[in-house]
Formats: structure tokens, sequence, C-alpha cells
């Protein structure tokens, strides 16, 4: 339809869908407002947009035109595993310490991802758990995935993709996960569809937290690149509300362009390389700075510093600073954060100290079990010691948590090589490549500290040449 509508009736079409809708379009995304309404004008058989938009104006809207409306002017841009920065802070920092926190009698997680689209994001958190809790069976998991379109529902439910969908998605999400239904359609693993439960929800406009529909006391909420179409008060104002839907000390997740939104004063920042998140406080937590200050820009966590200070070498400040946090903590008699426990271990061990080391490596295994890292950490300073035996067990303890440990079968391979046991030695790193084939090359490995697949698949191949000619 390429009839021109006056900029007065995009003005009065705006603020219609603003307040009847939700959707945000300031005069920047006029374009996308009249493209959106020109394709509804024809589903439902206008000659021309202004008409379209002029009955739109004065008429009741029925459910029915209510749903076209929303599935013309929203975008269902998305994929599996987007931005990874974002997942490797679920896997690394949140989840291990909600785990510890969990396992036991009250096992349970609750998760939400709020505006899903077709649900690749949702299905994506399900994969991540579902690789970090060996016994699913034990646990009371509850993944949401909520969006304002019906459609995109629909799909996120029948949970078939097409390669489209898995265009930054490491290979193991297709290998392990989907099975091939069609030319380019794949359906998602029965195992992980069931793990996420979809409903719709305006954002702007329905209520919650609610019981009713089971939001509420959320653990970590995901609201990625959906923010960013509200205007800044109506932002806020969802961000209200997820917060009052978060448990405390529960994770808000938004994306680098919407943190600008997340003004709350109890809300504060925590730093993770390439992630945004946001953590709410404790009700105990900093309450003579909160009876101060009104709406404060939230507040960076001090402990993430130390990351900052690891990147940059500084080990000596990292023991520093996590000794004095672990100080504090146990003033409190709070437990310690695993993640911490590693980061010390690896700041002695950078520094030399390696029986230091040893004995922090030990403390992030007795926090989280479950978490594959701590025992390849344990296994490389055993390395260092020369108790090549003991790091052996915690390498195979490392993948008796995670067969696609990459990292690990090529410690064992290493191992076994500098004791003369070349066969053995040949195994592993045989594992290691058929794991790293399935991977992308600037792909970088779980667990370690940046290493991408092609540098590490180039060494094992130099290792296994040279044992060829040795
Ligand atoms: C670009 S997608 C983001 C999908 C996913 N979170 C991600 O980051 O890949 C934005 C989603 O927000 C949804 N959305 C927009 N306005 C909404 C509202 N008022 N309430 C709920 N969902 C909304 C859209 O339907 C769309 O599916």
């Amino acid at each position: 339809m390429r009839d021109r509508v006056s900029d007065a009736l995009v003005e009065k079409l705006s603020e219609f869908v603003s307040s009847e809708i939700g959707l945000f379009f300031p005069r920047e995304r006029w374009g996308d407002l009249e493209r959106g309404i020109g394709h509804a004008a024809q589903d439902w058989g206008f000659e021309d947009k202004t008409s379209c938009i002029q009955w739109l104006l004065s008429t009741p809207l029925s459910e029915d035109h209510l749903e076209t409306l929303i599935g013309r002017l929203t975008i269902g841009e998305t994929y599996f595993f987007r931005d990874k920065k974002t997942l490797q802070a679920l896997e690394d920092l949140i989840l291990p310490g909600l785990i510890r926190l969990r396992r036991g009698k009250e096992a349970m997680l609750r998760i939400w991802s709020a505006g899903c689209c077709t649900g690749e994001e949702p299905y994506s958190i399900a994969m991540i758990v579902d690789r970090m809790i060996p016994c699913l069976r034990d646990w009371n998991i509850r993944i949401l995935g909520s969006d304002i379109n019906g459609g995109f529902l629909e799909k996120a439910k029948r949970g078939v993709y097409t390669k489209w969908s898995f265009r930054h998605a490491p290979p193991w999400v297709m290998g392990e996960y989907f099975t091939t239904v069609g030319k380019d359609r794949f359906e998602i693993s029965q195992s992980i569809k069931s793990m996420v439960e979809f409903r719709q929800l305006n954002l702007m406009k329905d209520s919650y937290p609610s019981p009713d529909s089971g939001i509420l006391e959320m653990d970590v909420i995901f609201c990625r690149n959906v923010l960013m179409y509200f205007s800044t008060d109506s932002g806020s104002l969802v961000v209200s509300h997820l917060f009052e839907s978060l448990a405390e000390e529960g994770w808000l997740i938004v994306s680098p362009s919407e943190v600008a939104y997340v003004a709350h004063p109890d809300l504060r920042s925590v730093r993770f390389p390439g992630a945004f998140l946001f953590r709410k406080k404790r009700a105990d937590d900093d309450i003579e700075e909160d009876a101060g200050e009104n709406h404060a820009a939230p507040k960076e966590d001090p402990c993430m510093d130390v990351l900052a200070l690891y990147n940059e070498g500084r080990y000596e400040a990292v023991v520093e600073r996590i000794t004095e946090v672990l100080s504090q903590a146990s003033g409190s008699n709070s437990t310690s954060n695993p993640g911490f426990l590693a980061l010390l271990a690896k700041a002695y061990a950078n520094q030399g100290k390696l029986d230091e080391a040893r004995k922090w490596c030990e403390r992030a295994i007795e926090e989280d079990r479950s978490y594959p890292g701590h025992y390849y950490l344990t296994a490389t300073v055993c390395q260092e010691q020369g108790r090549f035996d003991e790091s052996r067990k915690f390498l195979n303890q490392a993948l008796y948590l995670d067969q696609g440990f990459v990292l690990a079968h090529f410690l064992l391979g290493h191992l076994a090589r500098i004791q003369g046991k070349s066969k053995q030695s040949r195994k592993h790193l045989k594992n290691a490549l058929d794991l790293l084939v399935c991977m992308g090359p600037g792909e970088i490995l779980p667990y370690s500290d940046g290493m991408i697949a092609a540098k590490m698949a180039e060494m094992i191949q130099t290792m296994i040449r040279e044992e060829h000619h040795a």
C-alpha cells in the first residue's frame, strides 16, 4: 500500500498503539509503524492505510483485531544462544550459586524469559540448566517464556526451527537437542520442550507479579531486547514490575542498550565481562544508604571488581580483595560464592603459590560440587605440583559431570604424554579433537580463560604430529 499517511494521523496512531497495546513508536520509528499498519490493513481488506487507521481509531478493537495488530507491529528477531557472554554469566556465576543454595530440600529454580519471541531464548536457558544439573528429576524447575504476540508463542510451542535460528549457536546445540524433521526444519527434543512453559503476557498492560500466572518469586528474569521498544517512562514502569516479580537476591538481565532503563534503588548492578546483570538487594542490605537516597543509579557490586583486577593480571590485589570480602562474609556467617573461591585459587596459582591455590580449589569444590570447572582447576594445580595421579582423578571427575569438557580431555592427553603413555595420550587427544570439530573455529572453549577452538585444535594436532615423529 503506497498511500501517504499524514504525520498528524501517524502521531494519533502512535498514541493509540501506546495507550491501547503498550507498544512504543517514537517519531524515529514511524516508518516501522506505517509498514506494520499497511500489512494489517491488507489483512483486514482495506484499500489504503489512511482509511484503516481512521477505522481503527474510531472502533472498539476485538480480540482478533488486537492479535493481528500485535502480530504486525512486533519484531521477531531472536536466535539460539543470542549474546553468549550473558549466557556464560548464567552458567558461570548465577546458576552455580543458585544450585548450591537450593540443592537438597528446596531444590527449585524459577527463570522467566519476558519477551521471549519464538522461544529460542527460554529454550537456550533450558539447555544450559539441563547441562548443569545432572539429576533434573530431583529438581522442581520452572522456565517461563512470555510474549505479547500469540503467533510467536504458537511457534515457540511447536519448537520447530530453521537453520537461521542457529546462526550463532554452538554446534552442540543442534547436535544434542534437535532432530531433523524436514528440509531445513529441526525440532527441539521433548526433554527440553517439557522444561519450558509459554504464556501470553503484555508487559505494559497485564498485571504481574501475580500468583495466578505463577509470575512471582523469580530467581532470574531475562528481559533482553524488549525494553528498548518502550518509552523511558514505560520501560521504567516495566522494570519496577519485573523487580517486584523477583525473589530476594534474584537476578534481572537486560541487553547492553537497555541498561539505562534499570534505575531502581534496590537493584544493584553486578559486573560480569560482557553481560549486564542486576541483582535485587536483600531486605536488610544497605539500609542506611537507602534511607538517604531516592532513585539513585544502580550500584555496582564491589565484589565484581576483582574480575577486572584479575583480567589485568593484578593477582596480589585479587588475593587481597577477595580475602577481605571473605573475612566480612565469615563475620556475617554467609556462605561464599564458589566463583570467587576459584578466582582466588587462580590468583594464587598465577603467583606460583600452589599450596594456597590447592586449598582454595578444594573450598570451591566444597561450595559447589556440581561445577566441572572447579575439578579442572584443581587438576591443573595438582599437575603443576607434579601430583599426576591426583590430577587425573580430578579430570575424570570433571568429565563425569561434563563429557564434552574439551580441556579436561586435552589435559588427560597431556598427562599421559609426559608419563610416556603414548597410546593413552592419543586416545584422550582424539576425544578432544572429536569435540572440537563440532565447534566453530572462533568459539571460546567452556571453562577456559578465552581460548578459542581453532587454537586448541592446532595445539593438539602439533602434539600428535610430534608424537608421530618421535
Ligand atoms: C526482539 S524480540 C527479543 C526476543 C528475545 N528476548 C531475545 O533477546 O532474543 C522482542 C520481543 O518483545 C516482544 N514484546 C514487545 N512488546 C511487548 C510487550 N508490551 N509485552 C510483551 N512482549 C513484548 C515482541 O513481541 C518480541 O517478541
